[in-house]
């Protein structure tokens, strides 16, 4: 069973994350399959809006942490890497649906998600400093932006969980769903925003998007940095701490 799964339904390209035995986590393959959906989907006149989604307990527990320990030099060529960047050229809406962990990556996506639902199991973190590593997709600049200074530095720099009401309140997501509501939910709100002119859905998101060099800039930072901290002694010894629990 694939790990990244599609499926095409009224213009809308659903995007599973499909490896629930390791909390979803995303390895370099998943990194490759989801920029390619994307870049194809984005190519394709028949889709109109991409909806990104877990499973019901679970979106993603964020990078696999064995692969930052196996594959931790992150060049332009690393799959991560150019996934991040893909998100920055996504010409058509992309919407999330969140449950459970939404951890690291998991949380930082949706900074790039035009419309986000989770349920009140949704639970999301930034355990960067936790791990000895630093922001990356460009939250150390989205997130304060969004937030504020304060409230971005408490969930950058302390790295604790907050769960979906916080989430609404920061601005984070839209709305909190019930569980047994959430994937139909986000999937309608995708298919409205699918059934509409795709031209002017495009060129709306166009308008809206934050300036694309200030971001470009801080995600090649941010990435630069934590390509170094990754081959930090200390990094290495939260992520064998984490695999050996
Ligand atoms: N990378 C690799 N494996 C991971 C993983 C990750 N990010 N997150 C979970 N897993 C694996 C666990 O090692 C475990 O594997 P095993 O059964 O072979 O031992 C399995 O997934 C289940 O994880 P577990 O921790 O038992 O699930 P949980 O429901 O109790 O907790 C999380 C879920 C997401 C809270 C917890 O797994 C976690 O904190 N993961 C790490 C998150 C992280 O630091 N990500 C990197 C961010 S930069």
């Amino acid at each position: 069973m694939s790990t990244i799964q599609i499926k095409d339904e009224h213009g809308v390209r659903i995007i599973t994350i499909n490896r629930p035995e390791k909390r979803n986590a995303l390895n370099l393959e998943m990194y490759t399959a989801l920029r390619e959906y994307l870049i194809q989907g984005d190519a394709d006149n028949a889709i109109n809006a991409f909806l990104i989604k877990g499973q019901d307990d679970c979106f993603t527990a964020g990078n696999d942490v064995a692969d930052f320990l196996k594959n931790s030099d992150l060049g332009p060529e690393h799959p991560a890497f150019k996934f991040l960047f893909s998100l920055l050229d996504l010409k058509k809406p992309l919407l999330a649906a969140v449950s459970g962990p939404a951890v690291g990556i998991g949380t930082t996506l949706l900074l790039h998600c035009d419309l986000v639902y989770a349920d009140e199991s949704a639970k999301f973190q930034l355990p960067f400093t936790n791990l000895a590593l630093v922001p990356e997709a460009g939250s150390s600049l989205l997130l304060p932006h969004l937030i504020g200074h304060q409230r971005a530095a408490e969930l950058l720099l302390l790295g604790e969980s907050f769960d979906a009401q916080q989430a609404k309140t920061f601005g984070v997501i839209n709305d909190v769903v019930a569980n047994a509501q959430l994937q139909e939910v986000a999937l309608q709100q995708a298919k409205k925003i699918a059934a509409k002119p795709p031209q002017s859905i495009q060129a709306t998101k166009a308008l809206m998007r934050p300036d694309t060099t200030a971001l470009h800039a801080k995600m090649t930072a941010e990435l630069k940095e934590f390509a170094v901290r990754l081959q930090s002694d200390e990094a290495k010894a939260q992520f064998k701490a984490f695999l050996n629990r």
